[in-house]
């Protein structure tokens, strides 16, 4: 079968910084990411550090970031380890040069020394063993970026093997409970660009996990996304999240009709109902996103 002449938003990341400005402020992603950094992620932040199990844990901490984007939500996390440390060592591996320099202008904390990575995770491994001089990690942060790395069960391997003993890795992905997992299951004739890792949910994450003889706690993170403007027509924003949720860029423009109708009725359906009167309100048209938070402490093993 001939490969369709659309491409997908990830590799222009200009295209997809946009699309996932409008997400965004279309959700509530920002206030709950931030929330759990502060409610849930401030509980590990204190066991890392707290001396419970670490007590000669060396200062500065070392902790790195694998596509880190803009670093809003890195910056996040590091607030929460920065009341325990003084100092902290930050290494962030994200190939994208524009989102790291959103990231120096926007995101970065006093008191913390970074090492800039501009390079994608399979680079940084390739060229890990001559660049690490052997440093290991407190803390590991992937938030969202494993759909892009690769074979997950040695990404995960290779990023375990990076923290120190009682060191700590986070994994956000989307759940398969969310829309965003959901269309990229019902259409899979929208991604003939993506490696198979794309298609990695949560489910797949704690299988790779458990399979190392590690356990992991799960936090899930749920929110809407108003989609009211992807059945306009003439809506900008519209065609990004569009864009966003198929994972191909200007794709109401350039896929075939047939199937941005189908993707259409698709997202109609996945619309959640008004909580009062259990109808569509197709003026504010909302579906449901979910993410997994997961938390591996590399000391317990199973
Ligand atoms: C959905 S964004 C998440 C960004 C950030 N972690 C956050 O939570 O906002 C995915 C990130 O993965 C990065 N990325 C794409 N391909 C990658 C690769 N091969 N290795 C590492 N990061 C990659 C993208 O540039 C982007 O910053």
């Amino acid at each position: 079968m001939a490969t369709p002449a659309w491409t997908t938003i990830c590799h222009n990341f200009v295209h997809y910084k946009r699309c996932y400005d409008v997400f965004e402020k279309r959700s509530g992603k920002v206030d709950l990411y931030n929330n759990w950094a502060k409610e849930e992620f401030s509980k590990v932040a204190e066991d890392i550090c707290g001396g419970k199990r670490n007590p000669g844990i060396r200062n500065p901490i070392c902790t790195l970031g694998m596509g880190s984007g803009t670093g809003s939500f890195e910056m996040a996390l590091l607030k929460q380890l920065q009341p325990y440390f003084p100092s902290m060592h930050h290494t962030v591996v994200e190939p994208c040069e524009e989102f790291i320099s959103h990231y120096k202008l926007h995101s970065v904390l006093e008191n913390v020394q970074y090492d800039w990575q501009p390079k994608t995770f399979q680079q940084y491994m390739h060229d890990h063993e001559c660049t690490s001089n052997g440093r290991k990690f407190d803390f590991i942060s992937a938030v969202n970026s494993l759909y892009y790395t690769g074979n997950v069960k040695e990404t995960i391997r290779f990023l375990i093997d990076q923290l120190t003993e009682s060191g700590y890795l986070l994994v956000v992905v989307r759940s398969e409970k969310g829309s965003g997992f959901r269309i990229i299951v019902n259409f899979p004739e929208l991604h003939p660009a993506f490696k198979p890792s794309y298609f990695i949910s949560s489910k797949t994450v704690s299988e790779a996990i458990a399979e190392l003889g590690m356990t992991a706690k799960v936090n899930s993170l749920r929110t809407n996304v108003d989609l009211s403007g992807v059945f306009d027509d003439d809506d900008a924003e519209g065609d990004d999240l569009l864009d966003l949720f198929t994972g191909v860029m200007n794709f109401r423009r350039t896929a075939p009709e047939t199937l941005v109708e189908r993707v259409l009725n698709f997202l109609r359906q996945e619309s959640i109902p008004d909580s009062e009167s259990g109808k569509i309100n197709y003026m504010n048209h909302s579906v449901c996103v979910d993410w997994d938070a997961i938390l591996v402490e590399k000391l317990h093993k199973q």
